[in-house]
């Protein structure tokens, strides 16, 4: 199943963040990637078009607002995830997107952060071209790259999460995004241990595993989060333009269609 209609599922959607966040585990990951975006945005105006994309159930939306971000826009394939997004952030708009192949004009957001996304995109430069398509000049870009994960080892549980994932190293990602008028400003390593450990992890063992996410040997992270900025400055004259014109057709991109 592709990637697209595994989260068009209401079961998938319902228990979207109950299996990857309800435990005090996940509540940890929740945190701890929640603030590590947060860090990454630091000076960026309150005020800025920031877009969530793809938003899910809205969890990074949320934080954005409690953040005082006041303009932010949610994106997603999925219906379902988008109204579980309108509940989590009734103030922002929660808008039906292809993230290869966006609605949006050019140039029309200071900030993209994209969670939890790259790692189900098998042709990540048609999704990097896409968000710097859409970013105005020196806009910011906030992702998470996927460096290792065991889940390949382990097919049941990679059925029951939606299928193959794809790791991009942090230089193969510098590359990537380079080739698209993206550069690298910042990446953090924020998780050490693979997601699904986190998840089953107890209570009593979050303070030891914050201490060792601060301080592991760096080749063993298997999560970074990257800061990008579109080339140029904020006051360039901008090369605003309708909708992807060349895009492809929805769907046509990406990880098994993701
Ligand atoms: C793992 S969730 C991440 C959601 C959110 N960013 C988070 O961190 O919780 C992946 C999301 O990608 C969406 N998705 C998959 N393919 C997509 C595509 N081509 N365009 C836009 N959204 C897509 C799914 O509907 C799902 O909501």
């Amino acid at each position: 199943m592709d990637k697209r209609t595994y989260y068009q599922q209401r079961e998938v959607v319902e228990n979207y963040d109950s299996w990857r966040f309800g435990s005090p585990g996940g509540q940890y990951v929740d945190a701890r990637e929640k603030a590590a975006l947060l860090d990454l945005l630091g000076p960026l105006d309150r005020s800025a078009r920031v877009l969530d994309m793809p938003c899910g159930t809205g969890r990074l939306l949320r934080s954005l607002g409690s953040a005082g971000f006041t303009s932010v826009v949610g994106a997603d394939a999925s219906p379902a995830m988008l109204e579980q997004a309108r509940i989590a952030a009734p103030s922002f708009p929660a808008v039906e997107a292809d993230a290869f192949a966006t609605p949006f004009e050019s140039g029309s957001f200071q900030a993209v952060c994209s969670l939890r996304f790259l790692f189900h995109v098998e042709q990540a430069p048609a999704f990097f071209a896409e968000v710097a398509r859409i970013l105005k000049p020196g806009g910011l870009f906030v992702f998470d790259t996927l460096l290792w994960t065991p889940r390949g080892f382990l097919p049941a549980i990679d059925r029951k999460l939606g299928g193959r994932l794809f790791c991009y190293s942090e230089a193969r990602v510098g590359e990537m995004l380079r080739s698209q008028g993206l550069t690298v400003q910042k990446t953090i390593r924020v998780l050490a241990l693979p997601s699904l450990v986190y998840r089953f992890l107890p209570a009593f063992l979050l303070r030891p595993v914050g201490w060792f996410d601060r301080n592991a040997w760096g080749p063993l992270f298997t999560k970074a989060f990257v800061l990008a900025a579109k080339d140029g400055h904020p006051g360039d004259p901008e090369r605003t333009g309708p909708p992807n014109p060349g895009a492809p057709a929805p769907g046509a991109a990406g990880a098994e269609g993701s």
